[in-house]
C-alpha cells in the first residue's frame, strides 16, 4: 500500500498551541511528512503565521491581523491561551518557520503552506519570494480556500506544487483541478466518506486528496480506504504510530 502522508495541522497542535514554532517542531519531531500552517499579512505587508482573520482567539491582543503592524502583532502573547507552560511565545513570522523547518526540509519533512484569503498578487508575491529564498519552493505544496490565490501563487512560481482547500468536492472537481493545474484538493473529511469516486478519479489524474481535519482515530482507517493520499490533523504523534503499524509510512 502507498505511504500515507501524515500532515501536522497547525504543527502538532495536540501539544502546543498551534501555529507557533513549538508545535511546527514538534510536529517535525513526531514524525510528521507535512507540516502545515497558516500564512497572513500584516498592515505593513510582513507575513506571519496565524490561522484566524483576527488575533482574538490565539493571543492576548485584539483585532484584525490585516489591521495590525508587525510591532503590534510581535508584542502580543499568542501561547497563554493554550497553557501557561507557553506563556509568552508570540506570533511568528513566516521567514521564522521556513527558517526553522529548513533543516529538516530532506528529505522527509515538507511544508504545506496555506494562504488565508483575502491576498493580493503583492501579498502573495513577497510570501512565495521568501520560500523560494530559503530554496524550498520544491518542498513546498501552496494551498488556499481561494481558486484565485491559489492562481495567484502559480503565477508568482510556476514550478509549485499548488492545493485547494474544499469543504466539499466541487461540480467537476476534475476540471477544476485540470484547469488549476492541482497536484492536491484537500476537501472536509466528509466529503471523502461521502465520495471515494471523486478521490479516485482525482488520484487517476495524478491529484492527491489529504482530508481535514480527522482527529478521530476510528476515522482514519475508513479514510485510508477511501484512498486519500495523507490525513491532516492535530494528533501528529498517534497518526505517526499509526501510519507505520500499519506499513503506510
Ligand atoms: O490544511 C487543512 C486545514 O488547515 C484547512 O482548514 O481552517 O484549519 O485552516 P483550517
Ligand atoms: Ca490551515
Amino acid at each position: 500500500m502507498a505511504a500515507l502522508h501524515r500532515v501536522a495541522h497547525r504543527g502538532y497542535s495536540a501539544v502546543a498551541p498551534e501555529n507557533t514554532l513549538p508545535a511546527l517542531a514538534a510536529g517535525v519531531l513526531a514524525g510528521a511528512t507535512f507540516i502545515e500552517f497558516d500564512v497572513r499579512t500584516t498592515a505593513d505587508g510582513v507575513p506571519v503565521v496565524i490561522h484566524d482573520r483576527t488575533v482574538d482567539r490565539t493571543t492576548d491582543g485584539a483585532g484584525h491581523v490585516a489591521e495590525l503592524t508587525l510591532d503590534e502583532i510581535s508584542g502580543l502573547d499568542a501561547g497563554s491561551w493554550f497553557s501557561p507552560a507557553y506563556a509568552g511565545l508570540r506570533v511568528p513570522l513566516l521567514r521564522e518557520v521556513i527558517d526553522l523547518l529548513r533543516p529538516y526540509a530532506q528529505p522527509r519533512v515538507e511544508l504545506l503552506l496555506e494562504i488565508k484569503p483575502p491576498a493580493t498578487r503583492e501579498q502573495v508575491k513577497v510570501i512565495i519570494a521568501q520560500v523560494a529564498e530559503a530554496g524550498l519552493l520544491d518542498r513546498t505544496v501552496v494551498q488556499s480556500f481561494d481558486p484565485a490565490v491559489v492562481r495567484l501563487a502559480g503565477e508568482a512560481a510556476p514550478e509549485v506544487r499548488l492545493g485547494l482547500l474544499r469543504h466539499g468536492f466541487d461540480d467537476g472537481q476534475v476540471e477544476v483541478a485540470r484547469a488549476l493545474r492541482l497536484r492536491y484538493v484537500n476537501p472536509d473529511l466528509r466529503a471523502v466518506l461521502a465520495d471515494p469516486a471523486t478521490v479516485a478519479a482525482l488520484a487517476a489524474e495524478g491529484v492527491g486528496v489529504m482530508p481535514w481535519t480527522p482527529n478521530d482515530i476510528s476515522l482514519w482507517a475508513p479514510l485510508v480506504e477511501a484512498g486519500v493520499a495523507g490525513l491532516i490533523n492535530d494528533r501528529t504523534g498517534e497518526l505517526t504510530g499509526w501510519s507505520l503499524a500499519r506499513g503506510l509510512g
